[in-house]
Formats: structure tokens, sequence, C-alpha cells
């Protein structure tokens, strides 16, 4: 065991979760504090309600994620950056937040970056031409409406793929509520079998993320993830 999984494991690390506000980002504070993990929080001001149920167990930072000066503040010091990237507007929202946190978090940092299966690793990642189809008419659509740019966040991973950062890009399936499962199983493929039931619970993604942090053999991976209790990864398991 390292001296960072040593850390991580007795509750000492200092971990920075960029996009603290959203669904995953407030489910990632909750394992975070759980470890004893002192978090600092980065979220749009507007959003910073969002985060009172932690009022004094964390630090807030409020800003844009792709604010420089609020993310180098924000990932002073810190053990671990958990960064969830979105596609939002128009002007390279993701890759901005992507690009500070990998400029401005201390050498040696696990870095884990928060995104779709529909981000391709390499080539091996095979996708079903109903997913392909998708992903473009939801792109053309949104990028007409100039509401979300996938393409951003595409251009945030390619940068993230070729940094030399200790990096991890955890690709989620399709998301739900509910109670924990347990940490989600992964492949380095998206299109393996053990991935087809495309379903993960959105408190299991955040653990998955968490858990990634003191993990150093998911370092320059993109785990495509999908609940640990899904019917395809049981009968993965069952195979094994
Ligand atoms: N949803 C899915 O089914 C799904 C599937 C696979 C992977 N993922 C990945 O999971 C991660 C979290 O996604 P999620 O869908 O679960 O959402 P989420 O956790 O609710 O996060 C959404 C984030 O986007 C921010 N945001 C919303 N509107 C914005 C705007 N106009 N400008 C800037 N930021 C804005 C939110 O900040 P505020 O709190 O300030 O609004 C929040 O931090 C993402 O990396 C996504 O790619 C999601």
């Amino acid at each position: 065991m390292d001296a960072r999984e040593e850390a991580g494991r007795e509750g000492r690390l200092k971990v920075c979760i960029v996009g603290a506000s959203g669904k995953l980002g407030r489910y990632m504070i909750r394992h975070a504090l759980d470890r004893g993990y002192e978090v600092v929080g980065v979220c749009r001001e507007k959003s910073v309600e969002k985060l009172d149920e932690f009022a004094g167990r964390i630090t807030v930072m409020p800003g844009a994620t792709d604010d420089r000066e609020v993310i180098r503040r924000a990932v002073a010091g810190c053990d671990g950056v958990l960064t969830v990237l979105v596609p939002w507007g128009m002007r390279g929202y993701s890759s901005g937040t992507a690009q500070a946190v990998m400029d401005y978090a201390p050498k040696g940092a696990r870095l884990i970056f928060s995104c779709g299966w529909h981000i391709k690793r390499d080539e091996q990642d095979v996708y079903g031409l109903k997913v392909l189809i998708m992903a473009k008419v939801v792109g053309w659509l949104a990028r007409l409406a100039r509401v979300i740019d996938l393409n951003d966040q595409v251009e945030a991973c390619r940068r993230v793929f070729a940094s030399d950062t200790r990096w991890t890009v955890v690709r989620g399936s399709d998301l739900e509520e509910g109670e924990s499962e347990g940490l989600p199983v992964w492949s380095r493929h998206v299109g393996d079998p053990i991935l087809k039931s495309n379903r993960t619970r959105r408190v299991d993604y955040a653990l998955f993320m968490v858990e990634a942090l003191v993990n150093d053999e998911l370092i320059h991976e993109a785990p495509a993830i999908v609940g640990c209790q899904t019917p395809s990864a049981l009968a993965h398991a069952q195979r094994a």
C-alpha cells in the first residue's frame, strides 16, 4: 500500500470536487465525508445553497468550474480531484474545466473525471447503431439549440488522455436513482457483454469515482462502468 492509498484508507486525504452541487457531485461529497476526507467543493455561485446540507463540513468555492483562478485556489494542496465533466454551453466549458484542473492540481494528485460511454478511448470501443444515431441526433439538436456541446466533452477527454497526469476517466452508463447496489463493475471497452444492461445507480457511479482515488490500477484507464447487480454483470460473474 503506498502513502496515498494508506492516507485514503485512514481518512486523511484532501479532495476537491469540481461540480459539487450536481447530483453526482453531492453523492461524491457524501462518500468522501464518510471516508473522513477533507472536502473542497467548487460550484456555480447560484448553486451554493444546494450544498447547505454540508454546511460546516466542507469548504465551498463558488465560481464557474472553468474559471482558472477558482480552480487554482480550490485544488491547492489536494491529494485528489474529482471532476464532473458537463458539456454545457458553447464556449469550451468542459475542456476549460479539465485543462484548469490538469494545470493546477498538485503534481502526483489523482485526477478522476466523469463522462459517459459516448467518449471513445480507442478503436476497441464498439457502439451499436442505435447509440451512434442517438449521439449524432442529440448532439446535433443540442448544438443547434446552443445549449450543449458534446464535442467539447470529447475534446476535454482527448486532452486528459494525452496528459501525463495521474488521470482516470470514468465512463458512465445510463444512470438511475435508488439505493446503492455496491461498487460497479467495469470494462476497458464499450460494447463488452458485461456492460449490456447499460444501467448504474448514480450513487454507485459516485462510489466508483471516490474509490478510484485510492486505486492505482485505474491510473490511465477509462473504465466503462455498469451496476454490479445488473443482469449483464451477474451473467459475467457466473461465467468467471
Ligand atoms: N445523466 C446520465 O444519464 C449520464 C449517463 C452517463 C454519464 N453521465 C455523466 O455523469 C456526470 C453527471 O451527470 P448528471 O447527468 O448526473 O448531472 P449532475 O450530476 O446533476 O451534474 C450536472 C452538473 O452540470 C452543472 N450545470 C447544469 N447546468 C449548467 C450550465 N448551464 N452551465 C454550467 N454548468 C451547469 C450542474 O451545476 P449546478 O449544480 O450549478 O446546476 C452540475 O454540476 C457527467 O459527467 C455526465 O457526462 C451522465
